[in-house]
């Protein structure tokens, strides 16, 4: 049986390219997509979110936006990796033929949960307003959820600041409210997703796919190389959220470690650093399967694979 899930974006370069490789795969049953303030302001992730879906074809997917703000800091954007529409790049002509579904977010993830027997996995991609809010909203969702497979955190450098990855970053406070829920998580972070640096011979791959959805992926790819050349001195931009998408299509693709893992949301320097505790000093509950490993070719293959999916 294809596994269920919610999609929770902020699309974003990387968000896009997981909403493409979900939609694709015969392992998942994507029920629906919600987008939140992230790499853009909400109206701009989530007009990018139905973007994505009117290129590819995708009409059965409801999309419905959420939060657009985080809980308690104030917004911030990454205008510089993603530009200024969030998905800079590819032209896109008039206005995308994929509604928006009236729902708000959190009111969607909620009722899909409760109406479910706990065989729903989440994935977000973005900062982790939704899913807090989720959770805040009705608790009973709690034991509903069966994974969740996050982008998010680093137990090293941040992409931020020295500390802090910009999931985490940008909704500390939402982020610790998840992980410590108690949900059964797996953290796709910058160790794990660096590894995955679409750099130019697979972007080729792309290119050689002489499709539609192969073009669009290289016009895509293209800028954010672009950017994270300019910003990190990059030989290829890490496709950081695909990676939480191929955790649940294939968890033998991605080796994880248990660890303790806090949100940092007091500190001056270090505030909204998963502190991961990956030699189990503390001896605390390991709250979290960390994400180490990636078996690169094979999640390449994967994303090239369901990227010629959709055709010419
Ligand atoms: O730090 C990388 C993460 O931040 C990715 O999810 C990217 O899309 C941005 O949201
Ligand atoms: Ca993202």
């Amino acid at each position: 049986m294809p596994q269920k899930i919610i999609l929770d974006v902020d699309p974003g370069h990387d968000d896009a390219m997981a909403i493409l490789l979900a939609n694709a795969s015969p392992e998942i049953d994507l029920l629906a997509i919600t987008t939140v303030a992230g790499n853009q302001t909400l109206p701009k992730t989530t007009l990018n979110a139905r973007r994505v879906c009117s290129r590819a074809g995708i009409h059965d997917v409801p999309i419905a936006a959420g939060c657009d703000r985080p809980l308690v800091r104030e917004q911030r954007v990454a205008a510089n990796i993603h530009g200024e529409s969030g998905l800079e790049g590819p032209t896109f002509s008039g206005e995308p033929d994929v509604p928006l579904d009236p729902r708000h977010a959190v009111d969607l993830i909620v009722e899909l949960l409760m109406a479910s027997d706990g065989d729903i996995m989440l994935v977000p991609t973005g900062p982790l307003t939704n899913i807090g809010m989720a959770m805040r909203r009705e608790p009973r969702i709690l034991p509903k959820i069966r994974h969740i497979s996050l982008m998010g955190g680093a137990w090293g450098f941040g992409n931020q600041t020295p500390s802090a990855e910009f999931n985490i970053l940008v909704d500390p406070e939402a982020a610790r409210i998840v992980f410590e829920s108690g949900v059964p998580l797996t953290m796709c972070g910058l160790e794990l997703t660096h590894q995955a640096k679409a750099t130019p011979d697979i972007i080729q791959r792309f290119a050689d796919l002489h499709t539609p959805l192969g073009d669009f992926a290289v016009e895509m790819l293209q800028f954010f190389a672009s950017t994270y050349r300019r910003m990190h001195g990059f030989d290829g931009p890490p496709l950081h959220d695909p990676t939480a998408v191929a955790w649940v299509i294939d968890p033998t693709m991605v080796e994880t470690q248990p660890a303790h893992v806090d949100i940092e949301t007091h500190a001056e320097f270090s505030y909204g650093r998963t502190v991961v505790d990956l030699h189990d000093v503390l001896g605390l509950p390991k709250n979290v399967q960390v994400a180490t490993k990636l078996d690169v070719p094979r999640f390449w293959d994967l994303m090239v694979g369901a990227i010629a999916s959709y055709g010419a």
